[in-house]
């Protein structure tokens, strides 16, 4: 599939003609959800990637091969995208479903669902920062022009996967709709990878041991997944990500928004801001400084992990 000018309406919402049809739409609307799904919900560039690897990390028990061998799309597909019914088809065991789509289009498909969601949000700012990025390098998205004319577009929602801000209240208003839900910041996950990775698992109702949660967080930090081929979207051809352009796995931080944005643009945020979300009790960190950061914990090394599974079996 190649399609990388083309862009698929489906709801009056735009989605890349790369990846995206008519029929794969319409097979996410009315997709069938299985109790023991698991399904990461988020706007683009909120931390999908990263909570893909999480969710990996902690069903493997911290054990990074999976991670290290399987492109995450190929363990999480995107549900609306064309090859997501096939990669599902051969999925044994738990299936852990990705999707940016808005609350009003699955709504129908997750009535009764026991499935698990997690939803992940991030700060508006950093958002349009790092969209705006991967535009310039993602073929399959359009040109963005200057940031300024990015934000404008942003900011009326006239995106690729619609408007942030109908996406984070449509779900978050819906929570209480669904029978599992969690909703964790980019930021949160930021500030504390070890507790996210606990949280995660606790509320995926599969236990880790200490060190366990340690080696996930390991291979979850932006280091590690910044090398791993399987996340960092070196895998896909240069012709569809130009990585000269930019890098996926471009900077990973919270407030790195303030290195772009004039003071008038954030003005302009602040102020659209509070009027979209004059309905909403959602608060954001739009910074985090980095000694608000827990250490990432590196007292455990994958040699002893080795040595303990040697020692089990
Ligand atoms: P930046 O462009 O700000 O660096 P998504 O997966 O939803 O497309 O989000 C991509 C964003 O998440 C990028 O943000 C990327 O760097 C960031 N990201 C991915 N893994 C991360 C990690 N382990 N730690 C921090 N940020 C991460």
């Amino acid at each position: 599939m190649a399609r990388l000018d083309d862009t698929e309406t489906f709801h009056s919402i735009m989605f890349p003609g790369h990846m995206h049809t008519k029929d794969s739409l319409n097979y996410a609307a009315n997709f069938r959800f299985q109790d023991t799904d698991t399904v990461i919900v988020t706007y683009p560039k909120s931390g999908t990637t990263w909570m893909q690897e999480i969710i990996t990390l902690v069903l493997n028990k911290g054990d990074p091969t999976v991670a290290q061998n399987q492109p995450n799309w190929a363990r999480a597909p995107w549900l609306e995208q064309y090859y997501c019914a096939d990669v599902l088809k051969a999925t044994t065991g738990p299936r852990i479903i990705t999707t940016h789509l808005p609350y009003h289009l699955l709504a129908p498909a997750l009535q009764h669902s026991k499935a698990k969601v997690i939803y992940v949000a991030r700060n508006l700012k950093d958002v349009s920062v790092s969209y705006y990025h991967f535009h310039k390098m993602a073929n399959f998205l359009p040109d963005p022009g200057t940031f300024s004319d990015f934000l404008n577009d942003f900011l009326k929602g006239e995106v690729h996967y619609g408007s942030w801000f109908d996406h984070i209240k449509g779900w978050t208003s819906h929570a209480k709709d669904i029978q599992n839900f969690l909703y964790i910041t980019y930021e949160e996950m930021w500030q504390d990878l070890l507790g996210s990775v606990r949280k995660v698992s606790h509320f995926l109702q599969f236990p880790l041991t200490e060190d366990e949660l340690i080696l996930a967080q390991k291979h979850c930090s932006f280091n590690s997944m910044k090398e791993n081929a399987m996340v960092n979207y070196t895998l896909i051809p240069q012709e569809i990500m130009d990585h000269s352009k930019g890098k996926f796995m471009r900077n990973g931080k919270v407030g790195d928004w303030k290195n772009l944005f004039t003071e008038e643009q954030s003005r302009l945020v602040d102020d659209v801001y509070s009027s979209q979300m004059a309905d909403s009790s959602l608060l954001f960190k739009w910074e985090c400084p980095e000694e608000s950061r827990r250490p990432l914990m590196t007292n455990y090394t994958s040699e002893t992990y080795t040595q303990k599974i040697t020692l089990l079996t």
